[in-house]
């Protein structure tokens, strides 16, 4: 398949020295034993990169922008690919900055997922934890860190003060734009999240890839897991309808896996990696569109 170069995106659209500084700035955040002062404190937590960023995401991320990144990645045209060959490109996205005690993207994945394992959760769940980062390719398709990564949040209605930075939005046109500025905004009560659009980074991107492979309960998680100021706020209730909060029961069973990987010890991949040949090909057909 043709595939873009990798490029390193232009230093302005790039202000985290790499893609998991966003990962780490909401794992200490989401630190257990923190108290709700503390927790309400978390600007002190984020370094001039990450607060950077966010001032990024908030302004950029328009309902225009994340309908046309839908139009270009979620008719999924870039040609096939299986799961391996995606897992081993993701990895060129290495840390330059600390190789030796940074762990690979990969092995965030099969952190991620061994902790699953470990707890003795279902083969499907084991497998969407190593998934869910895949759809961080986008940053290597070229996209800037701030439609990659980072919180999401509905775009076309009121911005909730439980997203982080919520001070940041006032730089987004949107924000100019009255119809997208009440409560539902373009959407109706309790639509339900699928008709709602979120701001867009590799959640939807691996939700689209994924769709027709993984029972529902995994792609809500693939879905959502950035979604925190729903999975962890319980805000934007008014647009959930009743099943989204079922589903939301698994999304918040995925999150601290995704949290707290980094604290486990590194897996030993050669060994695991046979049972992972095997749990991907359970699920997916060699060949899959991204
Ligand atoms: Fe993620
Ligand atoms: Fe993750």
């Amino acid at each position: 398949m043709n595939e873009a170069p990798r490029t390193s995106p232009r230093k302005e659209n790039a202000p985290l020295k790499e893609l998991d500084d966003w990962d780490d700035f909401v794992s200490t955040r989401y630190r257990p034993g923190k108290s709700e002062e503390q927790f309400r404190n978390y600007r002190t937590d984020a370094n001039p990169g990450v607060t950077e960023f966010y001032r990024q995401n908030h302004a950029h991320q328009t309902l225009d922008f994340v309908l046309k990144k839908k139009a270009e990645y979620c008719g999924l045209r870039r040609g096939k690919k299986n799961i391996w060959e995606m897992a081993e490109y993701l990895n060129t996205l290495v840390d330059e900055s600390d190789p030796d005690t940074d762990v690979s993207q990969i092995e965030h994945l099969l952190q991620t997922s061994e902790a699953i394992r470990k707890d003795g959760h279902p083969r499907w769940f084991i497998l969407t934890g190593f998934l869910h980062d895949l759809g961080k390719v986008l940053c290597l398709y070229g996209e800037p860190q701030w439609a990659v990564v980072g919180d999401t949040f509905p775009v076309g209605c009121a911005y909730s003060d439980e997203v982080v930075f919520p001070e940041f939005f006032s730089a987004n046109p949107d924000a100019n734009v009255p119809e997208y500025q009440t409560e539902c905004g373009i959407y109706e009560h309790r639509c339900g999240f699928d008709k709602v659009h979120l701001s867009f980074g590799h959640d939807e991107y691996m939700y689209q890839v994924a769709q027709n492979y993984l029972l529902e309960e995994g792609l809500y998680m693939l879905r959502y897991h950035s979604f925190y100021a729903a999975h962890r706020h319980h805000a934007y209730g008014h647009l959930m309808n009743e099943h989204d909060e079922e589903m939301f029961a698994w999304v918040r069973k995925f999150n601290p896996y995704d949290l707290y990987s980094k604290g486990r010890e590194r897996p030993d991949v050669k060994a695991i990696l046979p049972f992972y040949h095997d749990l991907v090909s359970e699920f997916f057909p060699d060949q899959i569109d991204w």
